[in-house]
């Protein structure tokens, strides 16, 4: 065998070998063939007529929204702030991914889950079979908070009003609250995200899954099960609103 080949050879294995230790890490006991997850509808843009909603209004588009919020300074994390994280993938995702708010690295590239959580993040879509372009992606807030604290409740009042014109615009089947914070300002309540994980709730008629965010993961691996459990009803979800 030619030398180099025999060593991309060798690189691919590797590589193989790393995505499935990681799998396992996740508790991933089976793995989806492409061809099942293709079919999975992700994009709502060629939804027939009948299933969408007829109304004179039209809903405004992510760009509008973001245009909106231009550069924000209705609270007080504008001041620190490098750059505001709007949100990133498909706007027509019939997936979307909701977390707290941006971290360092988020800050420094405008977008969201791009540090070691969002690397997390990716291994958990690549195990489902998505790609983050199929998927949308944001938080409850768009600005950093300083050392990475806990967003205030000012800060989380300041900045909810454009999350949810955001899902009202992508109209997602299936919401992903990514921890506490997601969970508790979506669906309005206190009780835990321990309690909340793994049970449908509903936000504005759309089917909501808590469950626990990738930087918990990064702390607390034995979560990883826990999380693709609810990964799994969220693709069977997905899959059962796509069906007639
Ligand atoms: N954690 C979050 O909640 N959101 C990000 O965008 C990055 C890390
Ligand atoms: N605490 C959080 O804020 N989120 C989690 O996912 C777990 C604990």
């Amino acid at each position: 065998m030619p030398e180099r080949f025999e060593q991309t050879m060798y690189e691919m294995l590797a590589q193989t070998r790393a995505v499935l230790t990681e799998l396992k890490s996740l508790g991933v006991d089976e793995v989806y063939p492409l061809a099942g997850t293709e079919s999975l509808p992700l994009c709502s843009q060629g939804m027939s007529e009948s299933n969408l909603q007829r109304c004179d209004c039209r809903t405004e588009t992510l760009d509008e929204i973001r245009i909106e919020l231009g550069d924000c300074q209705r609270c007080k994390l504008a001041k620190r702030r490098k750059n505001l994280v709007f949100g990133s993938g498909n706007s027509h995702a019939q997936l979307v991914f909701v977390g707290e708010g941006p971290g360092r690295q988020e800050d420094e590239s405008g977008i969201p889950f791009v540090g070691e959580a969002g690397q997390l993040l990716d291994r958990i879509l690549f195990a489902m079979g998505l790609e983050r372009d199929q998927v949308y992606i944001c938080n409850v807030i768009k600005c950093r908070p300083p050392q990475n604290r806990n967003p205030n409740n000012d800060e989380i009042c300041a900045c909810e009003p454009f999350l949810q014109r955001q899902l009202a615009s992508i109209k997602p089947q299936v919401i992903v609250a990514l921890g506490k914070f997601a969970a508790q300002t979506l669906l309005q309540q206190q009780t835990s995200i321990s309690q909340l994980r793994g049970n449908w709730a509903d936000y504005q008629n759309i089917p909501l899954m808590p469950t626990f965010h990738p930087a918990y993961l990064l702390r607390n691996p034995a979560g990883k099960r826990d999380v693709w459990e609810d990964m799994k009803m969220v693709l069977r979800r997905l899959a059962q609103e796509d069906s007639p």
